[in-house]
């Protein structure tokens, strides 16, 4: 088992820390090697993906992903900026199926913002498309307009395309995984509006009919937004392109109580995954041991799990921050009063006891 540990920036050091002592204590024979990436590398080399990073990355089975970016890198040209180590690793290693689930554990019921009933029990997985959309679509740039009422000022643009090919692996991938769960799925696009999203909705329609024990639905965006809070429960699958998905992500993740606790999984054909929390660098706390760990733990059960077939290892690895979590202990994320208020590596020695 090869894999490769990437912590980054801000809170991305201290709570990688924690994800490795949990995987090295699990006795199994792995070979872990860590290398600098985002602004952590471009401090050391002026390039947020250097060539040894890469080269590490797509040596590995999976690579342990910190977080990347801070204020001091916001105004570097972009392809200096740490997330292009980010999206260079998702589009180079061709990790297309994004899958961030979203469960709410009853320890945490209430450290939603939503009402208890609205989210208990919830257990949804977002499936976002990873390596396609206005992410990467050429061309983009800033340019000076020539006609009509803006003539002479600058101007933004981008674009957003997909393939067939594109929606239709993005799509098996959705129904297999609804297959083994609460057997539904539901795409969201803006067909509405987009021709990009008109394809992915008429492909969606299309492969639906290879799984006819699939409940399928479609939902435009705005919507979906708006169902997530309403009523989360109602969705099982939720199959997304990359910027609809980066954005019904994060406010899913506000249902389970903390963005602190969702791990995520991107994945290309061959199973090979880069494995990272959601949530980002957060440099307002980084180096302070408050940063929540979980996600990063919870990240490396998702890397044993799918990359390496180890069920067993990663169920040890769940049931292991639930029991911290009965046991009453709490980051500052999800304190509430009654529990106990830890530290980031005190969050880890719990979960190292508990395994
Ligand atoms: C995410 C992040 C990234 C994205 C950024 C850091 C490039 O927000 O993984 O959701 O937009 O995909
Ligand atoms: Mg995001």
């Amino acid at each position: 088992m090869k894999i490769a540990v990437l912590p980054g920036d801000g809170i991305g050091q201290e709570i990688t820390v924690q994800s490795v002592r949990v995987l090295k204590a699990l006795g199994l024979s792995m070979e872990l090697e860590e290398a600098p990436v985002g602004g952590a590398a471009y401090d050391i080399s002026g390039d947020p993906l250097p060539e040894a990073t890469l080269k590490l990355a797509k040596a590995s089975e999976a690579i342990l992903f910190g977080s990347i970016g801070g204020p001091q890198y916001d105004t570097l040209p972009r392809a200096k900026r740490p997330e292009q180590a980010l999206l260079g690793l998702r589009k180079q290693l061709n990790l297309f199926a994004n899958l961030r689930p979203s469960i709410v554990y009853p320890e945490l019921v209430n450290a939603s913002t939503l009402k208890p009933e609205v989210v208990s029990g919830l257990d949804v997985l977002i499936l976002r498309e990873l390596t396609g959309d206005i992410y990467f679509g050429q061309p983009r740039g800033i340019r000076t307009v020539e006609k009509g009422p803006w003539a002479g000022q600058r101007e933004g643009f981008d674009t957003m395309h997909y393939a067939e090919g594109e929606v239709r692996r993005i799509m098996h991938v959705g129904f297999i995984a609804a297959r083994k769960r609460g057997k539904k799925l539901c795409s969201v696009d803006k067909s509405n509006v987009l021709e990009t999203s008109q394809l992915w909705r008429d492909v969606a329609t299309e492969v639906a009919k290879e799984y006819a024990d699939v409940e399928f639905s479609s939902m435009y965006v705005d919507n979906a937004a708006m169902q997530l809070v309403r009523n989360p429960k109602q969705f099982d699958v939720i199959v997304t392109g990359n910027i609809f998905g980066d954005i019904l992500s994060d406010e899913a993740s506000m249902l389970t109580g903390s963005i602190g606790m969702q791990p995520s999984a991107s994945l290309n054909e061959s199973r090979q995954g880069l494995y990272e929390p959601i949530h980002g660098s957060a440099p307002d706390i980084a180096g302070k041991n408050i940063a929540n760990p979980l996600a990063s733990i919870l990240s490396a059960a998702m890397l044993l799990r799918y990359s390496f077939d180890q069920e067993e290892a990663a169920v040890k690895i769940e049931k292991a921050v639930r029991k911290v979590l009965k046991d009453g202990l709490r980051t500052a994320d999800i304190y509430e009063t009654g529990t106990t208020k830890v530290g980031t590596k005190e969050m880890g020695d719990a979960v190292l006891k508990a395994l």
